[in-house]
């Protein structure tokens, strides 16, 4: 066995799973790039492939910022690249699958262009599993960094550069939240803007408060700066970012909650605003009120269910009931006229009885979701679910998670037929991507529509006639 020591920068998920009572400190000069590195890029090319969640997309479009600041310029072509970064998601273990497959078919691109530069980051390498596994078979990789550490890409890249022994940086604990990074942002209509990054929630089955540290909310000045910035570029949409938006504010001095945060970004006059995600815990009324109140927070609430039983409810951490989500998805529903709501469910939960997983399917039944992900359970290493005996084998869990799909479609075709034959305002995204000959975008409610037209630009809003209706897309005519 190889003596990893050395590499004293590794991750641990024991030191991550503590929360310090430290302040948060808003870092406004954490980044820089060395002066021989600040046109080390020019003439070459960054490849940028993301996993995971809007936190990642994000994250790689802070890494695109500062790799174009060096000089690079993006490619689709990973051949082409001297640079090539996968943003990795460690949520599901197929998740992580997939990224190792990538690992593996590097090292064939590595073959033909060993000058590559090749770095994994993100989620995945916040966990010393799989920072060990990659030490020990993945020669191929350069440079492993984690979630925050970002801001650190030129150093890591010159290490890189320099070194022949892989470059290792993952810091575990981290309380800081750091401002004026470089971005190039994916889309030039709908943009994410972080407003908290951390979880502190420890549902336990799931990885992320591992992997991306402590609650810490960003500074309402630093959030509506960007977004005026972005309203004064031509932005359409925002979608405010947290993996728990509602948390916003709690960890800083001020009495500042997510609901005044909506209102005061309301204000600058944005035409669309979407936030993702909203715990069920602790999601007030007062935020409903606001959403109700403005014409531009589009009526669309992400609300993650999980498991509509009480009991394993209790046993995932989520800390409310059955009764208590389904007295928040009537007020919402009664508040906000309108209001499409969507959901999480993981099914197979370990020793998930077929009872309680007929209580899912009757939440389901009751909220007509309008779109659900839907997810078999995977343990994930480090957490307290991961150590559950589980009784019930995969064929169950299997047959459950297309029972569940089943039932949420039929509902959801159900809901988007009523739409045919209504004129709905759509936010054009461009035209399809499996369809060249329409266009599509996204209703208020976020539903997706293919829609013929003529002379349509990705940001324009467009009222389309609907005349179709799928699970998960409608068509329809400009009008
Ligand atoms: N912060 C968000 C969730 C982020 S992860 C929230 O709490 O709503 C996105 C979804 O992945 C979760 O809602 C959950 O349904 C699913 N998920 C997380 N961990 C999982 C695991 N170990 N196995 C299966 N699904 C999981
Ligand atoms: Fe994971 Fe729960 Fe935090 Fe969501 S709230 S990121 S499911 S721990
Ligand atoms: Fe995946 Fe990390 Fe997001 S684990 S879901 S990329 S926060």
């Amino acid at each position: 066995m190889k003596d990893y020591s050395k590499y004293f920068n590794g991750p641990s998920l024991k030191e991550a799973r503590s929360r310090g009572k430290e302040d948060i400190k808003h870092i406004e000069n954490a980044f820089e790039i060395p002066p021989d590195m600040v046109n080390i890029g020019q003439g070459q090319f960054y490849h940028i492939k993301t996993y995971g969640c809007q936190a990642n997309e994000r994250d790689s479009e802070t890494l695109a910022g500062i790799l174009e600041m060096m000089g690079y310029q993006p490619t689709d072509d990973i051949h082409k690249a001297n640079v090539v970064l996968l943003n990795t998601c460690a949520v599901r273990e197929n998740a992580e699958e997939k990224v190792f497959g990538k690992i593996g078919y590097l090292k064939t691109v590595k073959k033909t262009n060993p000058n590559i530069i090749f770095g994994i980051c993100g989620c995945m390498t916040q966990e010393e599993v799989v920072v060990n596994k990659i030490l020990a078979k993945y020669p191929q990789v350069d440079m492993i960094f984690g979630t925050h550490n970002l801001h650190r890409l030129p150093q890591l890249l010159k290490s890189a550069m320099l070194e022949k022994e892989m470059v290792l940086e993952v810091w575990s604990k981290e309380g800081d939240v750091i401002e004026n990074l470089p971005s190039h942002r994916a889309s030039k209509t709908k943009a994410w803007v972080n407003i908290m990054y951390g979880c502190n929630k420890f549902c336990t089955y799931c990885i992320v408060p591992y992997t991306r540290g402590k609650e810490r909310s960003r500074l309402k000045e630093e959030i509506l700066d960007e977004v005026r910035q972005l309203v004064a570029d031509g932005y359409q949409e925002i979608t405010l970012l947290g993996q728990n938006v509602n948390s916003y504010g709690l960890d800083l001095d001020e009495d500042y909650s997510f609901a005044n945060l909506l209102e005061d970004v309301a204000k600058t006059g944005i035409p669309r605003i979407r936030f993702t995600t909203s715990h069920p815990w602790d999601f007030t009324e007062a935020m409903a009120d606001v959403i109700a109140k403005y014409d531009n927070i589009m009526p669309y609430i992400h609300l993650p269910v999980q498991s509509g039983n009480s009991e394993v409810l209790k046993t995932m951490g989520r800390k409310y009931t059955r009764e208590q989500y389904l007295a928040l998805f009537d007020m919402l529903k009664r508040k906000i006229p309108g209001v499409a709501i969507t959901t999480d469910i993981i099914v197979g939960f370990p020793n998930e009885t077929d009872e309680q997983f007929e209580h899912t399917l009757d939440v389901v039944r009751y909220c007509k979701y309008d779109n659900a992900f839907t997810f078999i359970f995977s343990a994930r290493p480090g957490t307290p679910a991961s150590r559950m005996h589980d009784s019930i084998d995969m064929e169950t869990k299997r047959k459950r998670l297309a029972k569940l799909n089943k039932t949420w479609n039929d509902l959801a075709l159900e809901k988007n037929k009523a739409y045919v034959g209504r004129t709905v305002t759509v936010l054009v995204d461009g035209l399809s991507k499996k369809n060249e000959k329409v266009y599509s975008g996204y209703t208020d409610t976020q539903k997706l529509v293919n829609f013929k037209g003529e002379n349509i630009q990705p940001g324009d809003f467009v009222e389309v006639k609907i005349t179709e209706a799928k699970s998960f897309s409608l068509d329809g005519v400009a009008v």
